[in-house]
Parts: structure tokens; C-alpha cells; sequence
């Protein structure tokens, strides 16, 4: 099995989510990439008590864990200045880096990206866009043979979380505050509201796109508190939402970059999205639009994107020429008449007394309750339809109903469809 030294530097949310993914998941991580990822120091100033780093050496200069024996520094202290200076450390270290601090690639990401290439090493930063939400090595990699017209989305959690509260008639501050006590919102929350945690997101994913310099010349950046309660119902009645909205656009030799509220009609998939939920669309030559969505803020969520970049580093993602990733006999598939679902159940019967009675009792006969049950008026020929959705049953029962229902008299048509569950 292959193996990464690992130097976490920081201690807080992100780095010890990552700690605790590392060492839950570390099983199935083994089995997808065959890789090992050994944590081997950590550079705390202080302890956490949210979390024992069991036998892990803890070092408490941050610039000591760039010196040891490791592949990898990751960088979690946020910040800017200070983590410039410590991934620059790191990468002449001969250092890898993997950081989830947008503010330090979108501040410096010119100068870091330069230095590491003249030493040889690489800058991962998935977790710094959306945190896990792939989005980064999407742009880099999946997307490399298209040409990108355009990429717009809600990148920043906490105002996606605002708005969405706001239209159901939520006022501004007190769900800020709400936005706080929940852990979404930046400790300066005006990174937030002012549209500037977005601006770094968009400024970030424009330069992978379409090669804007890191930082950018100052865009247009505004953040959503002149909106009021009236504006949604005005949107509403207009048929839009209203969300905030950073866009990357693709001109000739040049970017249009922005950061705004904006109406989007109320049909298109992005506003659909509620809560700290991130959603980006991207406009391709090749596959047309593609909507991507995902948790943007959170300990796991952060921790599945560094991870990922860990793996992308070490060179470990699944290579289906490596005998240890052949398939296994012993993967049983399950038997479709075990698995259980809800099912929607549509009849026309017989419009006579006592059939809505007949149809609960042939119902309950196969041991199978009913959520919600029907009737609707009748059509022609004394025929009435009677819709329900059953509880939760497994197919063989649900299949056994329904030849029961297509061979009793006074059910003329019967169609049943499976309810996925979310
Ligand atoms: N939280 C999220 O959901 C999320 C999502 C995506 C990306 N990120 C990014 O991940 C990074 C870390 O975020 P976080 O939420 O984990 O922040 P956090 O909870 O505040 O943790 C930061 C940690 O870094 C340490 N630190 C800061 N400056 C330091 C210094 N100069 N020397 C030594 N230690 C220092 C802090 O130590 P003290 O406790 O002693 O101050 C703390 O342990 C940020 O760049 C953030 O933007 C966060």
C-alpha cells in the first residue's frame, strides 16, 4: 500500500474535521485508493478539546512542521499574511500544499503558484471553493477539452441561508444571527453579507477558467444588505428570487467578474436552492450547462475536499490496471423483490358503496399501511379514480397488491409507480 506524511498546520474546525475523517473513513479511503494517508504532525499553538489527536506530535511553532519529514503541509490556520508566509516556507521546504483558505489563494495565489513551480511541488486547493463540493479539479481536469462561456452560482452559504429565510419573511438581523449561533457565517460576518467571501470564490474559479491574474484588479462586489422584505414579494410577483450571485463571464481577452444580488427566474435550477447549500452553473461548448450543488461551508464537507486532494497528490485515484482494485465476487446484489419502498397506487373503480372500504381492506390484508389515500370525481361511465401512497413496503408485498387489485371486478384500471426516497 502506498503511504502520504501528512503536517497539519492549525487545530481548529477544518483540521480536526479532517482528523476525525481521516481516521473514520480510513477503511474505505484504503479500499478506493489503496493509499495510506499517515498524519504524522500537527501544528497547534493551543489545544482543542474538541479533539485528542491521540498519538499524533503536536508542535506548537506552525513553521515547525514545514521542516519535518512529510510530503505534505496542509495549511488550515485561515488568514492571509501569516499562511502566505507558511505555505511559501512550505514549498521551499520541497513541501507539497493543500490549504482550504480562499483569502490566501485569491490574495497571493499568483506568487504561490509561481514559487511552487520553480520548486518542483504542487498547490491543492480544493476545499477552498465550496468546500467539498467538487468544483476545482471539475474545472482543472473534467472539464479541460471544453471551452467555458460562463460561470455563475451562489458560492457563499451564509447569504444563500439569509435569503432563502428572508423570502419566507425572515428579517435581516435576527437571522444573521441565527446564521451565527448555526456556525455558518465567517467570525466577521461582513465576508459574508458583503458579498466578499463569494468575490474570492469567483475570483479563484475564474482564474482556473480563464486565467484572470490572483488577486484580480478590484471587480464589482456588493453584498445583499439593502434588500428588504417587499423586494421578494416584488420578485415573486415578477416570477424570480432573488439570490446573490457571483458571475464569471468570458469575453473577447477579457473577464467580466462580479459579486450581486440579482433576480434569476423562479423555473431555473439554482433557485431552487435553499439554506447554506452552494450551487454553481457552468456554461460549455461540449455538454451545455452543467449544475453543480453541494454543502459549501462545514467540517466534513471540507474535510471530503482535502482528502480528495490528498489522493489526487499522492497519485492514488482508482487505477483500474492495479490488481487490488479488481472486483469482487463476494458484492452480492440485492434482490429487487426485498427492497422496500413507498408506492403510489392509481385506481378507477366502480363508483359503489362500500369500494373505498373493499380497497383499505384489500390493502390491509397484504400488511400494508396507507400514508395518504384519495378520491377524486367522477369520470364517465361511473367510474371513479382513488390515488394513495402506501407506507413503506418491500416490491414482493407491493407486487402481490397490485395483481390482487387487476383481478378484482370493480377495479377497471390500476397503475402503481415506486417512491425514491430522498
Ligand atoms: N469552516 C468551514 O466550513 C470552512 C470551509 C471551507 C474552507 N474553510 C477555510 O479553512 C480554514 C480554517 O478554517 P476553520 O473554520 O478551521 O478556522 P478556525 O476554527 O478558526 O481554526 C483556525 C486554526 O488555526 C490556528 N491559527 C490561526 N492563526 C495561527 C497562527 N498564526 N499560528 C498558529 N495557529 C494559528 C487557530 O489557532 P487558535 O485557536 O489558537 O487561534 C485555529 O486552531 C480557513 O482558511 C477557512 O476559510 C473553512
Amino acid at each position: 500500500m502506498k503511504e502520504i506524511k501528512v503536517g497539519i498546520c492549525g487545530w481548529g474546525n477544518v483540521a480536526t474535521g479532517l482528523y476525525q475523517a481521516v481516521n473514520a473513513n480510513k477503511k474505505i479511503i484504503e479500499r478506493n485508493t489503496n493509499l495510506d494517508i499517515k498524519i504524522n504532525f500537527i501544528g497547534a499553538r493551543r489545544d482543542n478539546p474538541k479533539c485528542d489527536p491521540q498519538g499524533v506530535e503536536v508542535l506548537r511553532d506552525i513553521f515547525d512542521v514545514v521542516k519535518q519529514d512529510i510530503d505534505v503541509v496542509i495549511e488550515l490556520i485561515g488568514g492571509v499574511e501569516t499562511a502566505r508566509e507558511l505555505i511559501l516556507s512550505a514549498i521551499k521546504n520541497k513541501k507539497h500544499v493543500i490549504t482550504a483558505n480562499k483569502a490566501v489563494i485569491f490574495n497571493h495565489g499568483d506568487e504561490l503558484f509561481k514559487a511552487a513551480r520553480e520548486n518542483n511541488v504542487k498547490i491543492l486547493f480544493e476545499a477552498a471553493v465550496c468546500a467539498g463540493t467538487p468544483i476545482i479539479k471539475v474545472l482543472q481536469e473534467e472539464l479541460a477539452g471544453n471551452n467555458i462561456s460562463k460561470i455563475s452560482g451562489m458560492l457563499n452559504g451564509t447569504t444563500n441561508f439569509i435569503l432563502a429565510e428572508m423570502e419566507k419573511g425572515a428579517d435581516f438581523e435576527p437571522i444573521l444571527k441565527i446564521a451565527q449561533e448555526k456556525g455558518y457565517a465567517e467570525p466577521d460576518p461582513s465576508f459574508d453579507i458583503d458579498g466578499i467571501d463569494a468575490a474570492h470564490k469567483i475570483g479563484i474559479l475564474s482564474h482556473i477558467a480563464f486565467g484572470n491574474p490572483l488577486p484580480p484588479k478590484d471587480f464589482y462586489i456588493e453584498g445583499i444588505t439593502e434588500i428588504a422584505g417587499d423586494d421578494f414579494q416584488h420578485a415573486k410577483e415578477l416570477g424570480y428570487v432573488i439570490k446573490h450571485l457571483a458571475v464569471a463571464k468570458q469575453e473577447i481577452n477579457a473577464v467580466e467578474l462580479r459579486a450581486h444580488p440579482a433576480f434569476i427566474k423562479n423555473t431555473s435550477i439554482l433557485s431552487s436552492l435553499e439554506g447554506v447549500r452552494n450551487g454553481i452553473e457552468i456554461d460549455t461548448d461540449l455538454i451545455g450547462k452543467i449544475h453543480i450543488t453541494g454543502s459549501g461551508a462545514g467540517q466534513e464537507s471540507t474535510a471530503s475536499g482535502l482528502i480528495s486532494d490528498i489522493i489526487h497528490l499522492a497519485g492514488c485515484n482508482k487505477d483500474y490496471s492495479e490488481e487490488v482494485f479488481k472486483s469482487s465476487n463476494e458484492i452480492k446484489i440485492v434482490e429487487f423483490t426485498e427492497i422496500s419502498f413507498q408506492h403510489y397506487f392509481y385506481l378507477e373503480v366502480d363508483d359503489n358503496p362500500g369500494v373505498m372500504a373493499l380497497i383499505t381492506s384489500l390493502v390491509a390484508s397484504h400488511n400494508i399501511g396507507i400514508e395518504t389515500i384519495i378520491q377524486k370525481d367522477e369520470l364517465a361511465d361511473n367510474q371513479v379514480p382513488v390515488f394513495f401512497i402506501t407506507d413503506l413496503c418491500e416490491e414482493l408485498k407491493a407486487k402481490e397488491l397490485l395483481n390482487e387489485f387487476k383481478n378484482t371486478d370493480v377495479i377497471k384500471k390500476v397503475k402503481r409507480i415506486r417512491v425514491e426516497a430522498d
